[in-house]
């Protein structure tokens, strides 16, 4: 099958689970659910976050941060999340931006779409729209949003550079660029990086952290920074890894501090000349 017909099953199914009510707060990881709390997706946004939030929406996430906090979010912007699932990151910015904002979830998954519409409808938020199409082709005009968030799906991505482009495209001159991320850090032997991304669910692999910001200034964006949010502890993925037949005492050593969440962010170049202490503001 092709990849992104086996994420675009892999999503759907996590839809209907949380529909059918038979998701419990865990896990975007292939293992998990079995009760126990997944260090990837839990504990990401705070209670006066969730509280005014359908349950159906803080269930449904799958994100391993949480852009709408970093990504600085002012009154009025246009708000772009890229692969918005059930839709949390886009109902929380929609917040933010206020009713002179707007902000767009897009997601190439039917049942997602249904799913974050519904949510949309019980938080009774009007500045949203939920679009439905890929993130490596974007359906919206050139230079048309603020700022461009995304939660844990650059990395599901077989073409990487492609949705880097697409993001800068539909930015606006000087917009920002604000994503969490599955990331690596440094070398580790083929296997391990193999096992460590399928715990994670990166089905089509996460960018080594240097890879990451050479990507984004090669496409042109610029003040670009990573910074780490959360760091994966061996033990988290012990059961997963077990029971895939991984001998997790013997890749333990060269797990330590190379796979990670986190924080992206860069700026797409406003274009203005700065020509003294006055005129770019
Ligand atoms: C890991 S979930 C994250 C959902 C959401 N951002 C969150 O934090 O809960 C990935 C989502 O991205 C969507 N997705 C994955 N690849 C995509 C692509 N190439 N184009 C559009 N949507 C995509 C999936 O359908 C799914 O809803």
């Amino acid at each position: 099958m092709e990849l992104k017909e086996v994420v675009r099953e892999k999503y759907g199914q996590a839809a209907q689970r949380v529909k059918d009510g038979s998701r419990s707060p865990c896990c975007s990881a292939s293992a998990c659910c079995d009760g126990s709390v997944d260090p990837i997706t839990s504990n990401l946004y705070g209670s006066d976050e969730t509280k005014e939030l359908p349950q159906e929406a803080v269930l449904a996430s799958l994100g391993c941060g949480n852009p709408t906090v970093l990504a600085e979010l002012k009154p009025g912007e246009i708000v772009l999340d890229l692969g918005s699932g059930g839709g949390i990151d886009v109902l929380l910015s929609a917040r933010r931006v206020g009713t002179t904002g707007k902000a767009y979830g897009l997601d190439m998954t039917d049942e997602m779409l249904a799913l974050a519409r519904e949510n949309q409808r019980k938080a009774g938020v009007e500045n949203v729209e939920f679009v439905k199409g890929e993130i490596e082709n974007i359906p919206l005009p050139d230079n048309s949003v603020d700022v461009v968030i995304s939660n844990c799906v650059i990395n599901l991505s077989a073409d990487k550079n492609r949705v880097l482009r697409e993001a800068f495209r539909v930015l606006k001159p000087g917009g920002r660029f604000a994503v969490s991320d599955v990331v690596t850090r440094g070398e580790a032997p083929p296997e391990v990086r193999e096992s460590m991304l399928l715990w994670v669910g990166c089905i089509a692999g996460a960018l080594e952290e240097r890879e990451y910001i050479g990507r984004l200034a090669k496409t042109g964006f610029e003040s670009i920074e990573l910074e780490p949010t959360c760091i994966y502890d061996i033990e988290d993925a012990r059961q997963f890894l077990s029971g895939e037949g991984i001998d997790v005492d013997a890749i333990a050593p060269q797990v330590e501090g190379k796979f990670m969440s986190a924080f992206i962010r860069a700026v797409k170049p406003s274009g203005k000349e700065c020509c003294g202490p006055t005129c770019c503001s």
